[in-house]
């Protein structure tokens, strides 16, 4: 059985050197292409780096995904409206089938263009299958409600709350399952798979956001060991 393991490495060389079938879900949070920059801390000191791979949407991995996913196993990849239908459409490219999209409804905005366009609440998440997968307890409401994590408490720019993380593995996989989240960021999706009794492999290609992950899945880790 493949144990739980994090990479510090570039997905689309780890992705290639992996077995077929051999994970059960995937669960990710891909650059979106929009060259997303933190704003939150004015010294450019500071200032959290930009994402990497971020200049277009990052759609490359998803044929190895593909191909490394068990028959009868799902992908979760998280995305915003106005880069969706790109992701979608390389989704069923690369031979998935794209069955809904999961609203992500962080319950307070964030700010955006703040006279000229609607004030932005919400992200979505594109849920596609290989083959025929079934849920593994009922059918979950494709809204999800979690706040955002507090600016000045994000590990990462990008940083997806716990509770949603675990609430999404917990609907979509079974305990021992193997999640793999190609682009880990702060860990989230392995923090939330370790919690909840799911195997996982995650990969980060930036030195600095993989020690941030690490050191969370080593907490994590000392309060599922109850120490
Ligand atoms: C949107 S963020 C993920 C944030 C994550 N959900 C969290 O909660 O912290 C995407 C991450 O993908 C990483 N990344 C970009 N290109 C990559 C690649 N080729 N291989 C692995 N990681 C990559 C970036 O460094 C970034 O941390």
């Amino acid at each position: 059985m493949i144990p739980s393991v994090l990479i510090n490495g570039d997905a689309l060389t780890v992705l290639r050197h992996m077995e077929p079938g051999t994970v059960d879900f995937i669960i990710t949070d891909p650059p979106y292409g929009i060259d997303y920059q933190s704003n939150r801390a004015k010294d450019p000191d500071t200032k959290k780096p930009k994402i990497a791979n971020d200049k277009s949407p990052f759609i490359w991995w998803l044929y190895d995904a593909f191909r490394v996913l068990v028959d009868g196993g799902g992908v979760l990849c998280f995305s915003r409206w106005d880069v969706q239908q790109i992701f979608i459409d390389a989704m069923k490219i690369a031979g998935f089938t794209v069955k809904s999209v999961v609203v992500w409804d962080k319950t307070v905005h964030g700010m955006g263009d703040l006279k000229g366009s609607f004030a932005p609440r919400y992200e979505t998440c594109i849920f596609a299958v290989k083959g025929s997968y079934t849920f593994p307890n009922s059918r979950p409401d494709d809204i999800m409600q979690s706040q955002r994590t507090n600016g000045l408490k994000l590990l990462h720019p990008n940083e997806k709350p716990l509770d949603l993380m675990r609430r999404l593995i917990e609907v979509t996989t079974r305990p021992n399952d193997l999640i793999l989240d190609p682009f880990t960021g702060s860990g989230t999706t392995c923090v939330a798979a370790l919690l909840t009794g799911r195997r996982y492999i995650g990969i980060e290609l930036l030195q600095q956001h993989y020690e941030t992950a690490q050191k969370r899945l080593y907490e994590a880790a000392y309060t599922v060991g109850g120490a």
